[in-house]
């Protein structure tokens, strides 16, 4: 099938040399974006003023609310802007604060929940709640069974599952999910910040209470994201101040960052076009890595995935070697969430699947984007397989070694 986006590369100048293959972590600017830039930055004037300075950023506000409304199925005023996915997972998380009435103590989230959710359970836990986490399958789904035990009815205030994950791309079963969740009276959060763009979004569909999302794994600037809350969702805000946003985040707004995500939101023919190209692009990439590598597995595989992430375990080798070696070679790809790197720490993510850290260790993130074209893909198998075959070499790794990883460092 010929490439409807060939020749529409979106990535900037500086990198057209480099294959950047870490969409997950973030994304590089759309370019119809960047020209518009200027124009929305000359809307100056602080959105809350009355004068005639003040309207043209409220007009860029209010488009650009309307346009991400439109797009996730919500109402304008049923949206808060916020700094970003961090920003929006802790809002609702330390809400729960202030809305749980006892005996509502008790939180659910799983365990495969990006650290702005689990740090922040962290804290609510610390402030005497209780924190569950519900468990994995290994295919990266996470185990109802687990959830419909773990529920209390009548106690539980919160039940917070991803809608899909950022390092194995794995989609949860999020209406299922809703469904037990408001049966034991809980209400329900979703992270959909890897989800916004790649696969259609409809919050009203999937019936949660709150959505998070943000702006820069879209294509747009970074410090703008919002988070979804239900008409009649309880909520405190986390900045207080001069009743922006409804009283619900105060803080004079990013309106350049928030314009560039409502530009975004706008264009819904181009992420229907786009998701379809990556999917293709993705599947290709994993069928000839798969033919060309030995022993390489993909986590997630066979479940309902994003149609951009393949999560690549590959034995004999070590993710961060082979990360910096393949950025020596002109390519950005990741150990899991970029959050993390530096961290000499398998992904928490691929231990809470029940990956062993061997495995964990030896695991790549690889994440196609708009801009990812064929000839990127041919020439990222080519150079990974060089890669994988020295390392391997230096290990003396056998092909089929790993039959039992778990007893054996993926290194050794
Ligand atoms: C699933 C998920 N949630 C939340 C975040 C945090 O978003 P932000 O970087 O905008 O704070 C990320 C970013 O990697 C993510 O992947």
């Amino acid at each position: 099938m010929a490439n409807p986006t060939q020749g529409r590369n979106i990535q900037t100048d500086s990198t057209k040399d480099r294959v950047y293959l870490d969409h997950n972590a973030t994304t590089p600017l759309h370019p119809e974006v960047r020209s518009r830039l200027l124009e929305w930055a000359d809307d100056w004037g602080n959105p809350s003023s009355i004068h005639q300075e003040g309207r043209g950023p409220k007009a860029r506000m209010r488009e650009a609310r309307d346009s991400i409304a439109k797009i996730l199925g919500a109402h304008p005023l049923e949206l808060i802007f916020t700094a970003g996915g961090s920003e929006s997972n802790n809002l609702v998380l330390k809400s729960i604060q202030t809305f749980a009435n006892e005996p509502k103590r008790h939180i659910l989230l799983s365990s495969l929940e990006h650290p702005s959710l689990k740090r922040a359970a962290e804290a609510m836990a610390r402030a005497g709640f209780d924190v569950e986490l519900i468990r994995a399958h290994r295919s990266g789904v996470i185990d109802l069974e687990d959830l419909e035990a773990k529920l209390r009815p009548g106690q539980t205030a919160l039940v917070s599952v991803m809608l899909a994950n950022n390092e194995t791309g794995v989609i949860q079963p999020l209406s299922e999910i809703v469904r037990m969740a408001k049966a034991a009276g809980a209400r329900v959060h979703t992270d959909a910040v890897q989800a916004l763009g790649k696969v259609p979004v409809n919050v009203r569909d999937l019936g949660v209470d709150y959505a998070s999302f943000a702006g820069h794994k879209f294509y747009a600037l970074k410090g703008a994201g919002v988070l979804y809350v239900a008409k009649g969702a309880p909520l405190e805000p986390l900045i207080y101040g001069g009743g922006q946003e409804r009283h619900r985040r105060g803080g004079t707004e990013n309106v350049l960052a928030i314009a560039s995500l409502g530009y975004m939101a706008s264009k819904a023919g181009e992420i229907t076009e786009r998701a379809a190209e990556m999917a293709r692009l993705r599947d290709r990439f994993e069928a000839e890595v798969l033919s060309s590598i030995a022993d390489v597995s993909i986590n997630g595989a066979g479940e309902k995935r994003l149609p951009s992430t393949s999560s690549l375990l590959i034995p004999g080798t070590d993710g961060e070697t082979m990360l910096m070696a393949l950025d020596m070679e002109g390519f950005a790809v990741s150990t899991g969430a970029a959050c993390s790197s530096g961290s000499p720490e398998p992904s928490p993510v691929l231990l809470a699947m029940g990956l062993t850290r061997a495995e964990a260790q030896c695991s790549l993130r690889v994440g196609v984007g708009w801009g990812t074209t064929d000839s990127d893909i041919d020439r990222f198998v080519l150079t990974l397989k060089k890669v994988v075959d020295r390392l391997r070499g230096l290990k003396g790794y056998k092909v089929g070694q790993l039959k039992r990883p778990e007893e054996s460092s993926c290194l050794t």
